[in-house]
């Protein structure tokens, strides 16, 4: 379905994107492995993961190749469609993937872990679609054919905003925003733009709060494998889903939830400009109806 497609997946060494480079590579893409090969942190460097997952796509059969630059460097990120073009001649499907988290409450963060949680996911987006988007661009003014999917990976976070997540559902609120922009951009060029908010058993959440719940189970269906998520990303990668673009997509299990935009909800009218008394005589006695908010993260149940 996708023979004679280039593939660039970033973060494709390791969990969800290693699913996605094989599950591309399945369907007949060529791939680019890109993966700094960092830990868990973010830190440190490291190329035998993006090398392990290109030789996996060789035993298969398929062609592939790794590429070790940083997601959220604007010459790394630049260099990774320069492999994919000048290994493959093009580069049509590209999966935003790669990131990492360093959860702390608002009032314990750290500069630190909110700015390198924000370069890597909302930074490492903008610089892997503000390649893929201009490349695109000037091969269809040059009059070439053009097949461009791009799939970004947002998470529930953005949603439910857990408090103790707060670089990182806001780089995730973010991506959701720069990728449903880059879909109305492109869409004259018949290129697509959609987001993933998947769930799986990664070490992204092998410790902390949600663990037990990823745990694969002794028998049955396992819940949270990360292959159940690459199937999408296929059909997004492939002229089947043409039409699809400029949607957010939750996916784990057996689900796949469309979400909506956010919606505007009631509304209030003065027939003056508004004073704090009228303000309170209609906005208070709305919200004295209302429970105020306490939970963050309600993880809906499975
Ligand atoms: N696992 C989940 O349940 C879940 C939920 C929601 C969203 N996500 C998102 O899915 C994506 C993949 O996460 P995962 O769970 O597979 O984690 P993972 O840690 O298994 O994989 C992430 C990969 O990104 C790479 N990476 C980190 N920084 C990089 C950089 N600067 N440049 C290039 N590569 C870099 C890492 O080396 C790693 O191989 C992330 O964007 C994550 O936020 C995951």
């Amino acid at each position: 379905m996708l023979e004679g497609k280039v593939a660039v997946i970033t973060g494709g060494a390791a969990g969800l994107g290693r699913c996605h480079a094989l599950e591309l590579a399945r369907l007949g893409a060529r791939v680019v492995v890109n993966d700094i090969g960092a830990k868990a942190d973010g830190s440190g460097k490291d190329e035998t993961a993006a090398r392990a997952v290109c030789d996996e796509i060789k035993a298969m059969g398929g062609e592939a190749v790794p590429h070790f630059g940083d997601v959220a460097d604007w010459n790394d990120s630049k260099a990774m469609f320069e492999t994919a073009v000048r290994e493959f001649g093009d580069a049509n499907i590209v999966i935003c993937n790669a990131g990492f988290v360093r959860d702390a409450t608002l009032f314990n963060m750290t500069e630190a872990d909110f700015d390198s949680v924000i370069r890597v996911h909302l930074k490492g987006h903008f610089c892997t679609m503000r390649h893929a988007t201009a490349y695109w661009r000037e091969r269809a003014k040059a009059g070439g054919d053009v097949y461009g999917r791009l799939i970004s990976t947002s998470s529930e976070s953005a949603l439910y905003a857990p408090p103790g997540q707060p670089n990182y559902s806001a780089a995730k609120a973010g991506i959701v925003a720069m990728t449903l922009g880059a879909a109305q951009l492109m869409h004259k060029y018949g290129i697509t733009a959609n987001v993933l908010m998947p769930r799986a058993r990664t070490r992204m959440n092998d410790a902390g709060p949600l663990a037990a719940m990823f745990q694969k189970p002794e028998d049955g269906f396992d819940t949270f494998a990360p292959e159940n998520v690459s199937p999408l990303v296929g059909w997004l990668a492939s002229p089947l889903a043409a039409r699809v673009s400029g949607h957010v997509f939750v996916i784990w299990a057996k689900d796949v939830t469309i979400a909506s935009r956010p919606q505007l909800d009631v509304k209030f009218h003065s027939p003056e400009r508004w004073t704090v008394a009228s303000l309170q005589q209609q906005l208070g006695s709305h919200f004295e109806k209302l429970e105020p908010v306490k939970d963050g993260f309600a993880v809906p149940a499975m």
